[in-house]
């Protein structure tokens, strides 16, 4: 460190020269990220309650009734008010606080094991690593549809909790959260949905008239979901989001911290200091959007996913691994080749997607930065890439 302190516009300068090689939302180069650029307005409000501390809710008691305000009104939104949840880093802390749960809930159990499908998130490996929890892995059909089947025969007297998905990672495809509840009724098995992707659209999506299946606590078993503001939310990063729908869950498993300068309180988090303000930014970004707000977002998202799709469907050597569901189009090679080529050859021009080797695909996620122009400019190099591979 530097004896003196340096001025403002050198500071900028350096900063300037130093993040030059990030890449931006703006550039539409982004095309395999499930964040964006936060709404102005949820910027403007965190900047304002940058300070706020919810790791020691006691003292900034406006801001813990907000966030429990904000958690009713998702709540509403997810089919049930009457939850309780928390903001969390993201949606592997939500995914990790779920596990630990799953797990605490059944202390009869000597070695604990979750099942999840194979489309499952990284996170849930890595809350299994931290909980010393097994995962058992259901697989996917060739139409990347969770083989239920399978999926039931790996319950067992072991099985501390199942997880589903709405909106995977890789193809943003909703797992039939109804069928796999029914495997859970009447048993001591704890149902955790992650909607880290889906939440902040799958609400929206059905208010556009798409047709989607059952997959919040409207279903009777769901015990809990993940949903991100930092996500589909438009809102500041870190913020994931933690629902859960029997509050006295709680009380039965929190942490305390005793000796809190506002007292001690319950909470689910691994974190302890917590920024309260993207919690303010969240509820900032809710109340200036509306309903209305989003869907207006979501149809610009789902009418440029349309026209990646009808472009994907006309270029030979690429087809759709999948029919989209939501707003993440999964691209694989017609004749089965590796997809590690294309991809590599799309980075060289910048275009950074997501590549799942595992099933073959390059993904492209639709975010509300992503515009009809980006995506017009990577189709051209796509083309002209399958054409220097000799693939089209
Ligand atoms: C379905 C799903 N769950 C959880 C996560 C983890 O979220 P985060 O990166 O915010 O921890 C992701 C991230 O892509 C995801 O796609």
């Amino acid at each position: 460190m530097q004896e003196e302190g340096l001025r403002k516009q050198e500071i900028l300068k350096l900063l300037e020269k130093k993040l030059q090689n990030d890449y931006t939302y703006e550039s539409g180069s982004i095309l395999g990220s499930m964040c964006t650029e936060p709404l102005d307005f949820g910027k403007e409000i965190y900047n304002k309650f940058v300070s706020k501390n919810l790791g020691d809710p006691g003292l900034f008691l406006g801001t813990a009734k907000l966030e429990e305000e904000l958690v009713k009104e998702i709540g509403e939104l997810f089919g049930c008010k009457d939850i309780i949840g928390t903001f969390t880093t993201g949606g592997s802390e939500a995914n990790l606080i779920a596990m630990r749960i799953a797990k605490k809930l059944r202390p009869d159990i000597k070695n604990p094991e979750v099942v999840l499908p194979i489309s499952a998130h990284i996170s849930f490996d890595k809350a299994a690593d931290l909980l010393d929890i097994k995962v058992r892995k259901a697989r996917l059909k060739p139409d990347f549809s969770l083989d239920l089947d399978h999926y039931e025969s790996l319950i067992n007297n072991n099985t501390c909790g199942v997880v589903g998905v709405a909106g995977t990672t890789s193809l943003g495809l909703i797992d039939p959260i109804e069928a796999i509840g029914e495997f859970t009724k009447n048993k001591d098995i704890f149902f955790h949905v992650d909607a880290a992707f889906g939440g902040f659209i799958l609400p929206f999506l059905k208010r556009l008239n798409y047709n989607i299946p059952s997959w919040d606590f409207s279903v009777e078993s769901v015990d809990s979901i993940t949903a991100d503001p930092h996500k589909m939310g438009l809102g500041l990063i870190p913020s994931g989001g933690y629902l859960v729908r029997d509050a006295s869950i709680l009380t039965k498993i929190g942490f305390q911290i005793p000796y809190l300068a506002g007292g001690n309180f319950k909470h689910f988090h691994i974190v302890g200091t917590r920024p309260g303000g993207t919690i303010i930014a969240f509820w900032a970004i809710i109340k200036s959007l509306g309903i209305k707000g989003f869907i207006k977002i979501i149809k610009k998202c789902m009418d440029n996913t349309g026209y990646l799709v009808k472009r994907i469907s006309e270029i030979s050597g690429v087809k759709l691994a999948t029919i989209p569901v939501m707003n993440i189009v999964g691209i694989t090679t017609e004749n089965g080749e590796s997809i590690c080529k294309i991809d590599e050859e799309l980075r060289n021009k910048n275009w950074m997607l997501g590549k799942f080797e595992d099933f073959n695909l390059i993904r492209v996620v639709i975010m509300p930065h992503v515009e009809k122009e980006h995506l017009s400019h990577f189709l051209n190099d796509l083309e002209l890439i399958l054409k220097k591979l000799r693939i089209s």
